[in-house]
């Protein structure tokens, strides 16, 4: 048997035809950016995460680099990253022109906590990235308290997390904003590159909207407010981003049962959501000993897996800046995804399950 990481093709089958009705429609409107695609769908994704505005941008990092500049954090800020992320999150607060400062995480579900944070906060602390790696939400809560108690904001990654849920509510209606990536692989996928921050404050939804269209005022198309960038969602992105929307909780249930299954294989091994969180599953994680014989023994079995993240930030060469985050560096050599995706058959999980048994170092 050869089971994929990700499957999504059978994923795009259902929305194929009004796919191509949809390039149909912009071949002859020729409205390729802006326009009513874009206003649907970021008016869909504002009601899905339950808040108030949304604006489509054109990739997540930017999205939170967009949203960082329009806090006006940037030089002399302090920004806290989790150092088990995607560069991008840390990436993202450079180009803001903040200092991302890195965060060692728990060792049950390598999440910040309080205590972590305030381990790297300082006084140049201005603002929390709460990365909700893998789909786990970080529950809400604590951080938000935290956050309260020494003045800073909170900014979700939610880059990994579109429709997980905590208690009832939407990753993306927790903090001041949250910022959204639709690479292709995500739980949702754009046909190419996209991002969008949703956020309760019409303010700063105006001004993010103002810095991704080269900082332009009002209605006036050449009169600038500020120095923006060039940023948008398009059309055909939010079209197809409009018609993937309505499977995005099935698609979610559907990788909540896989999950359900090979929990009842590999108990002890999964990198599990904290309580109360169901999770999007992005990435199905877990951990093992001689990690990368293990992926390599699978690959010899036909099943792919693969390794979020093998380096944490702070290690990359990228940074290489001295932080204490040892729990972060002796989870990156032991992580590794298994094939997680909607279609994946109850055969293709036992299969998995099996193999990475048998491939486990004895
Ligand atoms: C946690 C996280 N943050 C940010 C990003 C950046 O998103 P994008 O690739 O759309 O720029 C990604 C995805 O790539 C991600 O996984």
């Amino acid at each position: 048997m050869k089971v994929p990481f990700m499957d999504l093709a059978a994923m795009h089958a259902p929305i194929a035809e009004d796919v191509v009705q949809l390039v149909g429609e912009l071949a002859v409107t020729s409205a390729f950016i802006g326009g009513r695609h874009v206003a649907a769908f970021e008016e869909g994704w504002a009601a899905y995460c339950g808040t108030a505005h949304a604006v489509g941008v054109a990739n997540g990092t930017d999205a939170i680099v967009l949203t960082l500049r329009a806090l006006g954090v940037g030089a002399g800020d302090e920004v806290l990253v989790p150092a088990n992320t995607f560069i991008a999150s840390a990436a993202a607060v450079s180009a803001a022109g903040a200092t991302p400062v890195f965060v060692d995480v728990d060792p049950v579900h390598l999440q910040v906590t309080p205590d972590t944070l305030e381990a790297a906060r300082t006084e140049r602390t201005r603002a929390i990235l709460l990365v909700h790696l893998y789909g786990h939400i970080v529950p809400p809560a604590a951080i938000a308290a935290y956050a309260q108690r020494h003045g800073l904001l909170v900014v979700e990654d939610a880059a990994q997390a579109h429709g997980a849920i905590w208690e009832g509510r939407k990753a993306g209606s927790f903090g001041v904003a949250a910022c959204f990536s639709f690479y292709p692989g995500k739980n949702l996928g754009a046909w190419g590159d996209g991002g969008a921050v949703v956020t309760d404050d019409p303010a700063l939804a105006e001004r993010i909207r103002s810095l991704a269209n080269h900082g332009r005022a009002g209605g006036d198309h050449y009169k600038h407010a500020e120095i923006g960038v060039n940023s948008r969602l398009d059309a055909l992105q939010a079209g197809i981003l409009s018609l993937k929307v309505p499977h995005l909780d099935s698609w979610n249930a559907a990788k909540n049962e896989i999950a359900s299954l090979y929990r009842d294989k590999l108990a002890g091994l999964i990198v599990e959501p904290p309580e109360g969180v169901t999770s999007a599953w992005h990435l199905f994680v877990v951990r093992v000993a001689d990690r990368d014989g293990v992926r390599e023994r699978l690959g010899a079995q036909g099943v792919q897996a693969s390794v979020h993240y093998p380096i944490p930030c702070h290690q990359q060469p990228a940074y290489g800046v001295a932080a204490h985050a040892p729990v972060a560096e002796a989870a990156a050599g032991e992580l590794l995804s298994l094939p997680m995706f909607p279609s994946m058959t109850s055969e293709q999980v036992e299969y998995v399950s099996a193999k990475l048994v048998e491939a486990l170092p004895s």
